[in-house]
């Protein structure tokens, strides 16, 4: 089991250069902590896949620390992803651009494209600027968990995750809980119009107010390039069921203002959807931790954040 490391600048460089020879490096972000890999190095990247226990032909996201950075790894990019870019990176977005050739198949699971993102954490952008300052060009990172379990929110639930797996040449860094809580919005930037892959802390609403371009609806075929768009994703060891009456002894989890049915195990009790999303992951593990076998949770209605809760609760719920 591998041990946490308390943030320091220091430990920034000792993850810099791990990263740099290799290695793996756990580390927040404002949505939820990645498993992070220099992105063109195929031995390093082959580790992330083993670690999480993913199938090879699944695409990673890059990370970088700004905007500019992109050009490094995608061509042909549409004015409307650049807009987006300019509006909300650092942020909860991840573009799909047609990748350029420094992006492997082996980062891009063999698609033409590459998932872009840069983080709004403070620790992460440190991480990634001092990474490029030795050479790296992004860090290539999916959520920090097994395949098709719960993403992490705290170093804590890295460490749950993954500490027998990883080596004691990764590192897991501790960046506090993250704030959003629920991964990156996923925007299809290939076409001549966006398509929303998975949806997050920017909404669908905020895209549109954005770009002058309507989006095109979820196809087959961009379900079958991410692993996160599959029915059943997200999930903890309990059932989960939505919007029914719990019985006794079964977990429970809606806003405050629903009252708690006799006898649940009421595991949140959120004021608004923002703290929601912040919490539903760790709430979710709290109950697993309490082995229960069952939990309720009651969906919040209204689009914003409250729709990518609804797609990753039904995910969770298959
Ligand atoms: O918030 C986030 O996005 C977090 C943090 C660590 O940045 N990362 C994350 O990565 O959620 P991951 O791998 O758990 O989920 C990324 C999703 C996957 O469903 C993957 O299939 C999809 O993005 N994806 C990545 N690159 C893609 C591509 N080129 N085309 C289509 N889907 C892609
Ligand atoms: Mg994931």
């Amino acid at each position: 089991m591998i041990n946490i490391s308390e943030y320091t600048p220091d430990l920034i460089i000792k993850s810099a250069l791990t990263l740099k020879s290799g290695n793996l490096v756990a580390f927040p972000t404002e949505t939820v902590y990645g498993l992070g890999a220099d992105a063109t190095n195929e031995l390093a990247v082959s580790k992330i896949y083993s670690v999480k226990g993913r199938p090879s032909n699944h695409p990673l996201i890059v990370h970088i620390s700004s905007a500019n950075k992109m050009f490094n790894w995608a061509e042909k990019i549409p004015n409307y992803a650049h807009e987006l870019a300019n509006k909300y990176w650092p942020g909860s977005m991840t573009l799909i651009l047609q990748r350029k050739n420094i992006a492997k198949n082996f980062v891009t699971g063999s698609q033409n494209s590459i998932g872009i993102r840069v983080p709004d954490h403070p620790v992460a952008i440190e991480l990634l600027r001092k990474f490029e300052s030795i050479g790296g060009l992004g860090i290539a990172a999916p959520s920090a968990n097994r395949f098709g379990a719960v993403s992490p929110t705290t170093a804590e639930s890295v460490q749950i995750e993954l500490g027998e797996y990883l080596h004691n040449s990764d590192l897991i860094i501790d960046g506090g809980q993250c704030q959003v809580g629920l991964e990156s919005t996923i925007i299809d930037c290939t076409g001549n119009q966006p398509i929303i892959l998975r949806p997050g802390a920017v909404t669908s609403e905020m895209i549109h107010r954005t770009i002058k371009v309507d989006f095109l609806p979820v196809t087959e075929s961009s379900i079958l390039r991410s692993s996160g768009l599959f029915k059943s994703h997200y999930s903890p060891k309990a059932k989960v069921e939505l919007n029914i009456f719990a019985k006794p002894g079964e977990g429970f989890i809606a806003l405050e203002n629903v009252p708690t049915p006799q006898g649940a195990v009421r595991l949140m009790a959120p004021r608004n959807v923002e703290q929601f999303a912040k919490e539903i992951y760790l709430a979710l593990r709290t109950g697993d931790t309490q082995k229960l076998d069952k939990i309720v949770i009651i969906l919040p209605n209204g689009d914003g954040i409250a729709e990518a809760i609804r797609d990753r609760m039904l995910r969770a719920a298959n």
